[in-house]
């Protein structure tokens, strides 16, 4: 299809696709320099995820304790188990403060010391109260205030767009396909500049804190452009989701003194990592919980443990956590004053991502070759810095610190470049896969697809994993692809066509799930949240590498020729205890 045959053509200097804190962050950068940007997004930009991010954000302000930017680096980097490239760590710990007050002068109201300062809070595997918050809503209001700053800087906002193809020619970027979800019709974005900043996408999962529009849409686009994806393998499981729904219930909780408790009333976490307790990071709680349930110590029997609130007191509970509270509430009608809540680890973060360096340019090999003009920031991309395993709160950090970072080099390129021709039928590709699913006529729907997907992510590659069980989840993503080119849409308006839209992230989450188990059933170790009981130790010797990875006509590629960034000298890999 032709240039002219879309429904409208828009040629401006950058796109940023995704208006989470990442992409709201880059565009604010941006329109601020004086150029002409657009957000694309799914989901109206105050809905995005980065809005349920809950328990604060990660810097060393040394408000609630003494603190460090050297010891919020070494946290960092044992926090990722040894796998987090730690130039970018330094870059982050170091840009980190800066990025707290740069907020605060927005307009974020932050939770208060006594004496007016930004309150901090503990939060798993950070050595000091380091989690700025406010009360348990944080990436809510920091999301709205950086929406305010980009209506304010004239962002140009193009809410419920979907992207449905990156235009990559030649290792240059030079715009998307997005079709108009609320009016039908496929535009034309001709850009100097791409950042990708779609989030998350532990919608793969059953059991998820995510929420559904977290199903990794440009990570699918890469990897149907044949460009890789890195380290995907490493999928973080949060202790504490809501029983049944995964729905996140914050560390916060913990950070106030939570307990978290097995059948028999013990506070479990005394056995895996005395010296932490429950704020012990994620994988270790993940995985301590996962036992106490397979060997039967769940409450009940069953398959949950319990988050027990109730002497933290009321009054601070309902200041401090009043989301958490409702969420209990409201979801399982249980009152946390009176009783504990029960919850389960949850498929809430992931660690691999797009590949960039630390300009967050998109590299397309091992030798880090540099796709032209286009970036990625936020949970979308992996930097390398959270490694094999986040800690809590550095998410908004890197969101916010690389969505600055990235617009900062962004800017620099627009200087120094125009604009690239389009492809010749730029269309093509989008409108190919628009038509089979309206015209096909083959039996499969979507929705079946992705309730077999997820429920086998959950049991066969969750917290525990094994070559048996990773090798049955690679034949079942091998028969349910088979199915996928066999999927008809019912509904064929172009109206608000959600039947459309799911299609399409269904096909991107089946795409990225090949590449996690492969990458999963390479790494014969365990690793941060990659935990293999078939190889339970972790293996420095040949694993301190990064996966990259790409979908062939034969299957998956691997490359794993990436060595991780480690300063030997100053942070040598050392067993990691709690
Ligand atoms: O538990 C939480 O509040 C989540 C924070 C995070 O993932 O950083």
């Amino acid at each position: 299809m032709k240039v002219e045959e879309a429904k409208q053509y828009h040629k401006i200097d950058a796109v940023v696709v995704g208006s989470g804190l990442a992409g709201l962050r880059a565009a604010l950068e941006i329109a601020s320099s004086g150029f002409q940007v657009a957000v694309l997004t799914k989901v109206y930009p105050t809905r995005s995820h980065s809005g349920a991010a809950q328990g604060g954000i990660a810097a060393a302000l040394a408000n609630a304790a003494e603190d460090s930017l050297e010891l919020h680096m070494f946290d960092t980097i044992k926090g990722s188990d040894y796998l987090g490239d730690q130039d970018v760590v330094e870059l982050f710990v170091n840009e980190a403060v800066k990025t707290v007050y740069e907020l605060e002068h927005m307009g974020v109201p932050f939770s208060r010391t006594e004496d007016g300062r930004i309150n901090q809070r503990p939060f798993g595997g950070h050595s000091s109260p380091r989690a700025c918050f406010s009360a348990d809503v944080t990436g809510h209001v920091l999301l709205h205030t950086l929406y305010e700053q980009c209506v304010k800087h004239n962002v140009h906002f193009y809410n419920e767009f979907q992207v449905f193809s990156l235009l990559i020619q030649d290792d240059i970027s030079r715009g998307v396909i997005a079709w108009d979800i609320r009016n039908g019709g496929l535009h034309i974005f001709h850009s100097r500049a791409v950042l990708l900043a779609t989030g998350g996408y532990g919608r793969a999962f059953k059991i998820t804190s995510n929420a559904h529009a977290n199903t990794g849409d440009a990570l699918g686009m890469i990897l149907e452009c044949g460009l890789p994806l890195e380290d995907m393998e490493f999928v973080q499981f949060h202790p504490t989701g809501l029983h049944k729904y995964g729905i996140l219930l914050s560390e916060a909780a913990r950070g106030e003194g939570a307990h978290i408790t097995n059948d028999k009333g013990e506070r479990f976490m005394k056995d895996y990592a005395p010296a932490k307790m429950e704020l012990a990071p994620r994988d270790v709680v993940s995985r301590a919980e996962q036992t106490e349930i397979n060997e039967g110590r769940g409450i009940g029997g069953q398959d949950y443990v319990h988050l027990d609130l109730r002497h933290i007191g009321k009054e601070r509970i309902l200041e401090r956590l009043p989301q958490v509270y409702e969420l209990a509430l409201n979801y399982l009608g249980v009152d946390a004053l009176v009783e504990p809540v029960p919850i389960q680890p949850t498929a809430h973060y992931s660690m691999g991502g797009i590949p960039a360096n630390i300009r967050s340019e998109v590299i397309k090999d091992a030798k880090g070759t540099v796709v032209k003009g286009l970036y990625t920031a936020g949970e979308a991309s992996c930097l390398s810095l959270h490694g094999a395993n986040r800690l809590g709160t550095n998410s908004l950090q890197e969101a916010a610190t690389f969505g600055r970072v990235s617009g900062i080099h962004m800017v620099q390129f627009l200087k120094e470049n125009g604009y690239e021709n389009l492809p010749a039928n730029p269309l093509e590709q989008a409108q190919s896969k628009i038509s089979a699913w309206m015209n096909g006529t083959g039996s499969e729907r979507h929705a079946k697809i992705l309730a077999e997907l997820q429920d086998n992510m959950t049991k066969l590659v969750g917290v525990f994993r094994n070559e048996e069980d990773m090798i049955k989840m690679k034949g079942i993503l091998k028969e349910l692809q088979e199915r996928f080119k066999n999927v008809t849409i019912d509904d064929k308006s172009h109206i608000f066509n959600l039947d459309l839209l799911e299609a399409f992230e269904v096909g991107n989450l089946l795409s990225f799930s090949d590449v996690m188990v492969e990458g999963a059933i390479a790494r014969k170790e365990s690793r941060g949240a990659h935990f293999r009981s078939d190889y339970p130790k972790r293996d420095d010797k040949n694993w301190l590498r990064h996966t990259l990875a790409w979908r062939t006509d034969k299957g998956v590629k691997l490359d794993h020729s990436r060595e991780v960034v480690i300063d030997m000298d100053r942070y040598p890999p050392q067993e990691r205890k709690y």
